[in-house]
């Protein structure tokens, strides 16, 4: 029988991709997206992709009563939980908000669903979790801090999560620490839309290259690394949704499943912007800035436990990441333009 997956988030970036292999796998999906930050335009062109629709429901995961109803109108094998703010600079400037929607966010959903019965549940967690690395690579049992209210928020949810499951042994809590996810579907069709000019490297750099900023920031070049520029562990986003599929496959008995989502490999800000160059066939211009506030000199998974434990690994390496975001770029300059 077909096992229903609701998806919390499921129109923003990482989960419309996540939606598109739930579908391919013949998963069937319900989406609960209140589309602050994404637009629906992402889920039409899924289904344009697959052949297949993934149900849409407009609303907050804060309303306990939208997520009854949802709960109440199909039997679901488990939520993947996206649904949150992820903006590090605002959740500094607004982290009332950031509490609010991530945390007693997830504390409604979670109600809702011991509710139903559902108690199978993907977290979105982030390698923001380790702080500033203690070692590397990053293993899943290395110390733990948050350095900003939005870290503070994943950390919460993680605690939060480990206590219900030890509460009540039956929950499978999959707790899934994303590295930094890059890239876009080879189709072009569905990618990252960043509202605003955007924060992380490699939407900056594409947008660079289409011109419409006039150049890339590379913030310090005195890292102790390679070439002094910060080293991160680039996922591309379509090896990411395939973790969570592998997760659902993979993790079917209760306990708090906690793993890293990375690929173990770390590049600099220059080598991206080389591999974009050679990506796009033009110059990307940058100038060497100050070190931004709060940056790590080098953060990279150890991709180890994935592997062992769901016989999964990131397959596309950093040409495949570069050349799909630049595709989805060419193809919507201006995102869904919604
Ligand atoms: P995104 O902003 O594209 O997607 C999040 C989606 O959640 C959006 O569609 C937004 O409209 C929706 N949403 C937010 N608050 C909601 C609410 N209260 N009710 C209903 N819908 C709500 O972001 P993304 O990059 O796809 O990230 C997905 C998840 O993964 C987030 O939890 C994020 O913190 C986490 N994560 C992202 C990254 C990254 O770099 N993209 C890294 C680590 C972890
Ligand atoms: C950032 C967040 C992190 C979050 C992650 C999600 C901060 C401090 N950290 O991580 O909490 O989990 O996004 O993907 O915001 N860079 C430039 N110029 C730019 C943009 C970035 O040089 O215009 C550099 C950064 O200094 C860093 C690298 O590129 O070395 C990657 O930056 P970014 O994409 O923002 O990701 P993180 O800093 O890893």
């Amino acid at each position: 029988m077909k096992k229903n997956i609701l998806v919390t988030g499921g129109a923003g970036y990482i989960g419309s991709h996540t939606v598109l292999e739930l579908l391919e796998e013949g998963y069937g999906v319900t989406v609960v997206d209140n589309l602050s930050n994404s637009s629906e335009e992402s889920l039409r062109r899924v289904e344009k992709l697959t052949g297949k629709r993934a149900r849409f429901v407009l609303g907050d995961i804060r309303d306990a009563k939208l997520l009854d109803e949802v709960f109440a109108s199909e039997k679901y094998y488990a939520v993947i939980h996206f649904a949150g703010l992820k903006a590090v600079g605002e959740s500094v400037r607004e982290p009332l908000q950031y509490y609010d929607n991530n945390v007693s966010g997830t504390l409604v959903l979670l109600g809702s669903m011991k509710k139903a019965g559902v108690k199978t549940m993907i977290f979105s967690s982030s390698a923001t979790v380790y702080g500033i690395p203690e070692k590397l690579p990053l293993t899943e049992d290395c110390r733990l801090s948050a350095i900003n209210p939005y870290g503070a928020t994943k950390l919460v949810i993680e605690g939060i999560l480990q206590d219900l499951q030890r509460a009540e042994p039956d929950w499978n809590m999959m707790l899934l620490r994303y590295f930094n996810p890059v890239g876009a579907h080879e189709s072009g069709e569905i990618g990252e839309d960043p509202k605003g000019i955007p924060n992380n490297l490699m939407p900056y750099i594409a947008q660079v290259a289409t011109g419409r900023l006039e150049k890339l920031r590379v913030f310090g070049n005195d890292y102790p690394t390679p070439d002094g520029t910060g080293v991160r562990d680039y996922i591309h986003v379509v090896d990411l949704a395939k973790g969570h599929v592998a997760a659902l496959k993979g993790y079917v008995e209760p306990g708090v499943h906690i793993t890293n989502l990375g690929t173990g490999k770390g590049y600099s800000v220059l080598e991206m912007v080389h591999a974009f160059e050679k990506a796009c066939g033009k110059p990307i211009p940058y100038e060497i800035t100050a070190r931004r506030a709060g940056d790590t000199a080098a953060c990279y998974a150890s991709a180890e436990k994935a592997k062992r434990e769901l016989g999964w690994q990131a397959e596309l390496g950093i040409d495949e990441m570069c050349s799909s975001t630049w595709n989805w770029q060419k193809k919507n300059p201006e995102g869904y333009g919604c």
